[in-house]
């Protein structure tokens, strides 16, 4: 066994070359020699193995706002900073986002989101179906194209821009908004990439303030509408709850199922015996999406606050301490998965953790699960021959840390 220093959270993103071109190597170390690690310097510790990660996201005793972490939890910390400079949105707004939100409020606010939510999503198919159709079409004529610039990276932004009820006219700018707020979940950005956050987010907020009053004064069929209504009918939601948490869904789901379906046509590709099963059995494409979400998770971490002294894996946690659940290590845990390098499209009984879990489970899988089986059935069908453009070239992750998805996906059609 290596005996260089166990990698800390920077390590264990992109940022880091040797994670970027194979995150295993250093997972599997790190789950092998301490499985739940203390990073002493982001001042958390990182847990690897699927039965803590497990265990700790299933815990509703758990804390996650980053506001009760210790001060040495560093990254933590500097989530709550980043919710306040320069924004111009009102503080109740600023602070109502439930991803870093604890109870009871979280589950005031989640509920009737997660209501209307899975309400319209359950009957959303057609529009999925029509977004990617709109997508692939233009794509037809070109032996050449980029999957992640060119379809991959169009499709999650119009369809949640469509249920939230966005106007198209606005929708080009919509796009260029949300891409900016996601560079707030970035805790290594630079300056520059603050600046444009900052800009983005402030812009999203106002248009988002403007279109509730428009939908209050007069609904649609939108989720918009939905929540106005919901909160006229007495629902225990202000303005500020409202704004954020629409905007949430839209950074929360953009670059994530961008990232599902880019990973999902690489790795099919990647493994054209798995892609040949798919295309002989169709019925195939749900568990192959579970697959690509357990082998190529498209989130690395999720965070939680210790709310007591605890025993987390045999390792003694105080309170106010900081635990990351590395969501990609546990996802290859040797324990929970048989031959957890190996992609299976038909793996069986694979409780992954992509999505996290307990109180705080995405509240957008239903939704990133329909968009990947729609977008990845339609595109194979579309394209029978398709085939890396530069199948020995080696892959160029983004280097946004935290997140796993590629720059660019050539392809010949
Ligand atoms: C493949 C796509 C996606 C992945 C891998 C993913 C992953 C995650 C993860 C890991 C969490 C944290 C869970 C935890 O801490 O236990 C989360 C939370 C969340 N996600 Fe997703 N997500 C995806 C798509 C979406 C979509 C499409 C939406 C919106 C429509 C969305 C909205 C949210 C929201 C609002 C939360 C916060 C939930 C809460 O704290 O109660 N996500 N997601």
């Amino acid at each position: 066994m290596s005996d260089a220093p166990l990698p800390g959270v920077f390590q264990l993103t992109p940022l880091n070359p040797e994670f970027s071109d194979d995150p295993h190597a250093l997972l599997d170390r790190l789950r092998d020699a301490c499985p739940v690690h203390r990073d002493t310097q982001a001042g958390t510790f990182i847990l690897t193995r699927h039965g803590d990660v497990r265990g700790v996201l299933s815990d509703t005793t758990m804390w996650r706002s980053p506001e009760r972490a210790e001060e040495a939890a560093l990254i933590q910390r500097a989530l709550v900073e980043q919710r306040i400079e320069g924004m111009r949105m009102s503080e109740e707004e600023i602070r109502s986002g439930i991803l870093l939100m604890d109870e009871p409020d979280h589950m005031r606010i989640r509920e009737p989101f997660a209501k209307a939510l899975y309400k319209r999503v359950a009957r959303s198919k057609a529009t999925v179906q029509q977004v990617v159709d709109e997508w692939l079409a233009p794509l037809m004529d070109r032996p050449r194209f980029d999957a992640m610039a060119d379809f991959a990276l169009r499709v999650p932004i119009d369809v949640i821009a469509r249920i939230l009820g966005v106007d198209e006219s606005r929708l080009s700018e919509f796009r260029d908004w949300s891409e900016g707020a996601i560079l707030g979940l970035n805790p290594f950005r630079s300056e520059q990439e603050t600046a444009r956050f900052v800009d983005c987010a402030n812009k999203m907020s106002v248009y988002m303030g403007e279109l509730m009053a428009r939908r209050k004064a007069e609904p649609k069929d939108d989720l918009v509408s939905d929540m106005m209504r919901l909160q006229a009918e007495g629902a225990p939601l202000n303005n500020g709850e409202i704004s954020n948490n629409l905007q949430g869904l839209l950074i929360g789901g953009n670059l994530t199922t961008t990232d599902l379906i880019g990973n999902a046509i690489w790795l099919l590709l990647k493994h054209p015996s798995e892609l040949a099963r798919l295309r002989a059995d169709p019925a195939l494409i749900n568990s192959a999406v579970e697959e690509v979400l357990r082998y190529e998770s498209p989130v690395d971490i999720t965070g939680r606050i210790a709310p007591r002294d605890m025993d987390v894996g045999g390792c003694p946690i105080k309170q106010r301490q900081s635990l990351f659940m590395s969501l990609r290590g546990a996802n290859r845990d040797p324990q929970a998965f048989p031959d957890p390098h190996r992609f299976d499209i038909a793996r069986k009984d694979a409780p992954h953790v992509a999505f996290g879990g307990g109180l705080h489970l995405c509240i957008g899988a239903p939704l990133a699960r329909l968009e990947a089986q729609v977008a990845l059935t339609s595109f194979f069908a579309r394209f029978p021959n398709v085939r890396l453009a530069e199948p020995d070239a080696k892959p160029q992750w983004r280097k946004m840390p935290f997140f796993r998805g590629l720059e660019a996906l050539n392809v010949l059609a």
